[in-house]
């Protein structure tokens, strides 16, 4: 077969440069597994259509599974006529079947057969990330656990703030994660839609029961309208804006990890085998993972805009501008998987050092909350405990008062003023254990 599926009505074939130009099969032949099932469970439905032999499906089946197992051993030819997997696949089944694969397009259009692919390709892909997420949720309840009795500042505006255990810390950046498996889940059952046997745009004339489709690819809900079926990208939207805001949470992690391995902070250290040194500067310890994280959550928002661009004002039904979703989705999961197993492993190295955690926790008068509560507690109305501990700080710096003298509690450190802490969702060692229990909850599901 060297003439494109659609030549029936042209006098001539494709220029080679417009085929070249349009032509997508090198970025979507990664949908070529889901164009598989998808193409072997319209079969079936082409067979309660009365419109194929049950024998046609099982060499159908044959050579989807040859199809496969050839594209896993990178034996699968792609000929210049193929201009995208949908193609390809139809060919190749007419090439090696004759009139089975030449029956199997009936009642299909390749607007319904990527829209179906691609929604299986999220589906898993969804799953995936979400187990990626509780993978490294569980790796920072389990630090966190570790380091539940640890002591360090707590920061606000980038200002030393008040004390919090290093678990507390860890919690905080896993509530984030636990939200984007949360997210992904929504994701992949916003793609388990069935679509096949939309059509082109408007269904079709040969009997075709969408629902035998949705039973073989295991999707509850079927399409309501064959134009939303083929035209909505929204699954893609959905999972596009969850990889981004991961990257952004994974960012926010990562720039601590950089900021807090500085010798200006002094608080981790990653080993060797996770630090980058300088092609110069022989002493360098670099945190490149770490930066490239961080980078990496730009193309994630570029990722979600492009979409949401390519969708706004499109008419309705399918157009071609379409095609250019799946470079937008597939660089953004393939970017945050990546970036959640570096990160999952980068947590797993960092050092901590937990003194020098506990000695800055100390510094920078973050006891005065307490000492401003403490007033409150004994009847005096806040703002002016808020003033009575202000006006006690400028003594204290200007050597004018002295701390053990004036407030001898706080002479008992910064973890008084973690243990104290003991209100909902707060950093005492008894709420931290709470919120490990509450993310690991969330992570076995
Ligand atoms: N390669 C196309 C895409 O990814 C498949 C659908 C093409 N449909 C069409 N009517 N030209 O969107």
């Amino acid at each position: 077969m060297s003439e494109a599926i659609w030549a029936g009505r042209f006098s001539e074939g494709p220029h080679p440069d417009m085929l070249r130009l349009t032509r997508s099969i090198e970025i979507d032949i990664r949908l070529l597994p889901y164009d598989l099932a998808a193409t072997q469970a319209h079969a079936r439905a082409l067979v309660a259509a009365g419109l194929l032999s049950e024998n046609e499906v099982a060499e159908i089946d044959r050579v989807a599974d040859d199809l496969l197992a050839e594209w896993e051993r990178g034996d699968l030819r792609i000929a210049p006529i193929d201009e995208d997997v949908h193609s390809l696949v139809e060919r190749e089944l007419t090439e090696r079947l004759g009139d089975a694969g030449a029956r199997i397009h009936a009642g299909r259009s390749r607007n319904d057969l990527v829209a179906q692919d691609l929604r299986l390709w999220c589906r898993d892909a969804a799953g995936r990330l979400a187990g990626l997420s509780r993978d490294l949720v569980e790796l920072l309840t389990a630090r966190a656990e570790e380091h539940r009795d640890a002591v360090m500042p707590g920061y606000t505006h980038l200002q030393r703030a008040q004390p919090i255990s290093l678990g507390f810390y860890l919690c905080a950046h896993g509530a984030a994660f636990a939200r984007d498996a949360v997210r992904f889940d929504a994701a992949r059952a916003a793609s388990a839609v069935s679509v096949l046997g939309a059509g082109a745009l408007a269904g079709t004339t040969l009997g075709l029961d969408p629902s035998v489709v949705a039973d073989q690819l295991g999707l509850q809900h079927l399409f309501v309208n064959a134009m939303d079926a083929v035209s909505d990208r929204d699954f893609a939207c959905e999972l596009v804006h969850a990889c981004a805001l991961c990257g952004v949470h994974l960012s926010r992690l990562a720039e601590e990890i950089v900021i807090f391995s500085s010798s200006e902070f002094g608080f981790l250290r990653l080993p060797d085998a996770w630090s980058t040194g300088s092609s110069m500067m022989p002493q360098k310890r670099n945190p490149d993972l770490a930066e490239l994280i961080r980078g990496r959550a730009a193309g994630g928002i570029g990722d979600t805009t492009a979409l949401l661009t390519l969708l706004k004002g499109l008419p309705l039904a399918y157009d071609r501008d379409l095609q250019e979703d799946k470079v937008h989705v597939f660089a953004a999961v393939d970017r945050v998987e990546a970036c959640l197993q570096g990160m999952r492993q980068l947590m797993e190295a960092v050092v901590f050092d937990t003194d020098a955690l506990a000695l800055a926790a100390g510094q920078g008068a973050t006891w005065a909350t307490d000492v401003a509560e403490s007033y409150v507690a004994q009847g005096m109305p806040f703002r002016h405990a808020h003033r009575a501990a202000g006006s006690l700080v400028a003594a204290i710096e200007s050597g004018a008062a002295d701390i053990a003298t004036e407030v001898p509690e706080v002479a008992e450190g910064p973890a008084r003023s973690v243990r104290l802490r003991t209100s909902h969702g707060g950093t005492a060692p008894d709420r931290v254990d709470q919120q490990i229990a509450a993310l690991r909850a969330g992570c076995r599901r």
